[in-house]
């Protein structure tokens, strides 16, 4: 049985998404959140889910929290860690602990708009695409290997609000499917790029408009 522990800082849905498609052979060990009132805790916990709030505010740094949070987490000897709308950074120490075994899922087409604000610099930018990645955690800031992306298309009228709500809706399918890949081992890292075993055909184009 591998164990999942997943961090959370707000509202988490994507934690939901996860919960709700935990894969055959997966167990989703723990939720941890840096803030104590964070909307998903309460979630988690009235679904029996072990729940831990370390308020990175008690904490006199960075260094002293992210030892504090691998701590935590390593009492649920976690297989992977799965990063759903954690809005800290974390220590290249942290990050390198959990090396090749954490995921994380940023609201843009990385490598473009890294950071916040990315449906509002997506917008302002003209793109006609925008979307959601799954990418394994580095040291850098929203960069690693890539796992998956999806894609929706950005209408004449989007403001950030409406972008949001349209990229969500996919990493709410994205998220839990790249959890079930991992659990069955089906991503391999080489040279710094994820390779699928096994996945079906994918389709020969998106273009939006429509041609
Ligand atoms: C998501 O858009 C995620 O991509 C980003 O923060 C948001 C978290 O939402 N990193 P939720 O807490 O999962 O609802």
């Amino acid at each position: 049985m591998k164990n999942i522990v997943i961090l959370i800082s707000g509202r988490g849905s994507n934690m939901q998404a996860i919960v709700e498609a935990t894969p055959p052979g997966a167990r989703i060990a723990a939720v941890i959140s840096n803030r104590p009132d964070a909307a998903g805790l309460a979630w988690a916990a009235a679904r029996g889910i072990a729940t831990v709030a370390l308020d990175h505010k008690a904490y006199p740094s960075r260094e002293v929290f992210d030892a504090a949070l691998a701590e935590a987490v390593d009492g649920f000897t976690p297989d992977l860690v799965v990063l759903a709308g954690f809005m800290r950074i974390l220590t290249a120490g942290f990050t390198r602990r959990y090396e090749g075994r954490m995921l994380n899922i940023h609201p843009s087409l990385l490598p473009a708009f890294t950071g916040l604000h990315t449906h509002a610099r997506a917008i302002e930018a003209g793109c006609k695409v925008a979307g959601c990645t799954v990418h394994f955690v580095t040291a850098e800031l929203d960069h690693g290997p890539i796992v998956a992306q999806g894609v929706v298309p950005v209408h004449d009228a989007d403001t950030p609000d409406t972008l949001a709500a349209r990229v969500l809706q996919v990493e709410h399918q994205l998220y839990p499917a790249a959890v079930r890949w991992f659990v069955e081992g089906s991503l391999v890292i080489e040279d710094g790029r994820v390779r699928h075993r096994g996945v079906a055909a994918l389709p020969a184009a998106l273009v939006v408009p429509t041609v």
